[in-house]
């Protein structure tokens, strides 16, 4: 009996000598290296050739026994069982999916391998290096220290109370909205909150009003709904409030996303009067104006909703981190109980409960606010050096709307648009990039435009990314390229 087996004891990859065994053994017999019935040495010749543990050879023989690869023959030995499928190449056939009226609408799909070096469009995430891990960690700490507390209770799918209550006390100190925390809905985020409305309110072909240029996920949300969208030009002068025959509006009143321009009082007021003459609905995304370059927040749409017609989404994403996926939605009465059976047939369990604790904490000891005036100064002098980077490396490339507050710049291009082509494609090929197509706009934008997010990065690649975009813009504009 041959007791050097055709297998491979990797010790390097198993962290232990059992383990290592008892997969070279099964590879072996899945790979037909030992075939059926092939006589497999005793325990104890194993044991002596390999240097291993007469118990742990036992051990190994057991479980590929308990798996089904060997069997024992009493008074004769131990023999392989398993016979691996001759694995004949199959025909490849073309798969396809079938999709729903809703999928057939995605606007594009990913291409994972796609990688981009440098995105100014994901430049409007939080600046992580200023992330105040201690402070987080701390509350995440305490937070844990209530987790017993946290899981005996029966978490409401609403979301947890204190977290409710630490946010309408903030809203109402510092936005001056006034809520109960039996009006508001935690979500994972603005996205998810956005969603179960649109799938709630919104039928095929039913009107729905947006700002134009808008967020894109949201217009792309209504474009697979097959919503019929009415546009409200935002971009060269203010939101101007008609008698629209539709029974929801998605507006960006405080900052509005991208053009960063701000809602007027007379233009609010005339929303509300018109969401109330048409029994409509306003949604307020409220997303990043907590980051303000000069003075207090804007007041939002909320607090001037007299008559309840406002659904406003708040999310942590800018403040804190996208990826903990916490917002929160603020809900008229008559709207609430339809948005809880939703959220309860596709979330019945709340967003991670430690988590909203940690908020709770954050917003509670102060450091949340601490923080925001913290981030606040940052952006600020971040938006500055990305004006004068912009100005140094391109002047006069892009007319900037301005805007006091945010963590992205809307611009125009001042050149022709084929210019801007050829500047696009190149910044591309030099892996530079930023939401440049339509920007936005439901239709071909009036001129070409740009959003730049500036937050995220740090001066040292914005210059880098600037300065070469500098010298593209140079060769651009006389000419090389085109
Ligand atoms: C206008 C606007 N609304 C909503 C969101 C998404 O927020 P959330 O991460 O809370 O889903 C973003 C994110 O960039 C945004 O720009």
């Amino acid at each position: 009996m041959n007791s050097h087996l055709p297998i491979s004891i990797n010790v390097n990859k198993y962290r232990f000598k059992y383990l290592a065994l008892y997969h070279g053994l099964r590879e072996a017999i899945l790979e037909g290296k030992l075939k059926q019935g092939y006589k497999l040495p005793s325990t104890r010749e194993l044991s002596a050739n390999y240097e291993i543990n007469r118990n742990t050879v036992k051990q190994v023989y057991e479980m590929l026994l308990a798996d089904g690869y060997i069997h024992t023959k009493t008074g004769s030995g131990t023999y392989v069982s398993y016979t691996p499928q001759k694995l004949e190449p199959k025909t490849v056939k073309e798969k396809s999916v079938k999709l729903s009226q809703w999928g057939k609408k995605l606007p594009y799909l990913y291409n994972e391998e796609k990688k981009v070096p440098f995105h100014f469009g994901i430049g409007f995430s939080p600046d992580y290096e200023n992330f105040p891990v201690s402070d987080w960690k701390r509350a995440i700490n305490l937070a844990a220290k209530e987790l017993n507390y946290l899981v005996k209770k029966d978490l409401p799918d609403q979301g947890l109370y204190e977290l409710r209550e630490a946010i309408s006390s903030y809203l109402m100190r510092t936005r001056g909205i006034t809520c109960e925390p039996e009006d508001i809905f935690i979500t994972n985020g603005t996205m998810h909150a956005f969603s179960l409305l649109a799938q709630l309110l919104i039928s095929p072909g039913d009107r729905i009003v947006i700002e134009d240029p808008t967020f894109g996920s949201m217009k792309e949300t209504l474009y697979a709904l097959e919503a019929h969208l009415i546009t409200v030009p935002v971009h060269t002068d203010d939101f101007l409030v008609e008698n629209w025959e539709s029974s929801l509006a998605y507006v960006t009143p405080s900052h509005q996303f991208p053009t960063g321009r701000i809602m007027p009082l007379e233009q609010r007021i005339a929303l509300l009067e018109w969401a109330n003459q048409n029994d409509s609905l306003i949604i307020e995304d409220d997303y990043d104006s907590e980051f303000r370059r000069k003075g207090r927040p804007i007041e939002p749409l909320k607090v001037l909703d007299y008559e309840d017609r406002v659904i406003f989404l708040g999310t942590f994403s800018k403040t804190i981190l996208p990826g903990l996926r916490i917002g929160y939605t603020i809900l008229p009465k008559h709207v609430k109980p339809y948005f809880q059976a939703a959220k309860h047939i596709f979330q019945p369990y709340t967003t991670s409960a430690l988590e909203q604790m940690a908020i709770t904490l954050f917003l509670r000891n102060g450091n949340y606010e601490k923080h925001l005036r913290k981030m606040n100064r940052i952006y600020s002098a971040k938006y500055e050096k990305f004006i004068f980077l912009f100005e140094k490396y391109l002047p006069n490339a892009f007319e900037w709307i301005s805007s006091e507050s945010g963590m992205h710049v809307f611009g125009w291009w001042r050149y022709s648009e084929g210019k801007y082509l050829v500047f696009i494609e190149r910044c591309n090929a030099h892996g530079i990039y930023w939401i440049s197509d339509i920007a936005g706009f439901t239709e071909k934008p009036p001129r070409p435009a740009a959003i730049f997010g500036f937050s995220s990065f740090d001066y040292e690649e914005m210059e880098n990314a600037i300065s070469t975009m500098g010298e593209i813009f140079q060769e651009v504009l006389h000419g090389i390229y085109v």
